[in-house]
């Protein structure tokens, strides 16, 4: 039910349904100030003042007290961090060696966000085939698996000093994991935002290997006729409809399949399939 209808019959109910956290002081009273404007005209009507709605707090301490979120949105921060003992007990269902804080955000929006609720985070792209983030792709497949991926085309203009390449991802808590759609967002004329297709994916079956979707059109066109995991013994290739027998795979594909991981992510595996055919089981035939 949306935050109009519970403002205006149960007015107090805004605190608990609408939170923020933010350790920053000036960061948080930022959110604040848009809130306090964007809702104004509504609180009005109920007759209430917005209160405090953003936390100044370490939003890695917090914990979900009673009810979960519909929506957990965020732009978490990143960079490898380590961890106290305490911390590390509390996050290790999602970490595989080193830490990063991008991961630990996105493990704490599970846990805040109800059965059908949505996560939207803007984040690096590493954690889509990096070997540190295998526990944190495996949970996300379990329990939450992305419904949508948005990569930010040019790593300069979209965000302000930053050069990381960066998606915006929704996930959904107890969604499909063979039905992911992904675009290119970029930044337009004036300041607008440009949003182009890409295609589909779907996950891999052990969810916690590298994800491997499409990065271009022409990559989109591909994986709607086969499907690639790869699996402990190197590329699988399936047809899509199921059929048995070679995958024909033209060089120029080949090049394409090389380029739809992330930077550095099993760029040696990928690059098998020079044999220009994959058996049904993705062995690469003989060219
Ligand atoms: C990438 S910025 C995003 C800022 C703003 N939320 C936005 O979307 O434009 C990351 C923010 O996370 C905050 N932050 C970093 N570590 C935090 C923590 N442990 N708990 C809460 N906020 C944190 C930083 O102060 C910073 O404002």
């Amino acid at each position: 039910m949306c935050l109009r209808h519970y403002t205006l019959t149960r007015p107090a109910q805004l605190w608990y349904r609408l939170v923020g956290f933010e350790v920053d002081p000036f960061a948080a009273w930022m959110p604040q100030v848009v809130l306090d404007v964007a809702l104004s005209d509504l609180c009005r009507e109920a007759g209430v003042q917005l209160g405090s709605v953003v936390r100044v707090c370490d939003s890695l301490e917090q914990v979900p007290a009673g009810e979960r979120f519909d929506l957990v949105v965020g732009n978490p921060p990143y960079g490898r961090v380590t961890l106290s003992p305490p911390m590390r007990r509390k996050f290790r269902r999602s970490l595989f060696g080193h830490a990063n804080l991008y991961g630990l955000f996105t493990d704490l929006a599970l846990r805040f966000t109800r059965p059908g609720g949505v996560i939207a985070y803007v984040t690096p792209t590493s954690f889509l085939a990096g070997e540190y983030f295998k526990a944190l792709r495996g949970l996300l497949g379990r329990e939450a698996p992305p419904a949508s991926i948005g990569f930010v085309g040019k790593r300069k203009g979209v965000f302000a000093d930053v050069l990381q390449e960066t998606l915006l991802a929704t996930y959904r808590r107890g969604g499909d994991p063979g039905s992911g759609t992904v675009h290119f967002i970029s930044s337009g004329e004036n300041g607008s935002i440009e949003v182009g297709a890409a295609g589909t994916f779907s996950l891999p079956e052990s969810s916690d290997q590298p994800w491997l979707m499409p990065r271009t059109e022409a990559q989109g066109v591909l994986l709607s006729r086969v499907t690639v995991d790869i699996g402990s013994e190197g590329l699988v290739v399936r047809r899509t409809d199921g059929s048995l027998g070679p995958v024909r795979f033209p060089e120029s594909e080949a090049a394409l399949l090389a380029s739809m991981t992330p930077e550095n992510a099993h760029a040696d595996l990928l690059a098998e399939p020079k044999g220009r055919e994959i058996g049904p089981c993705g062995q690469a035939l003989p060219g």
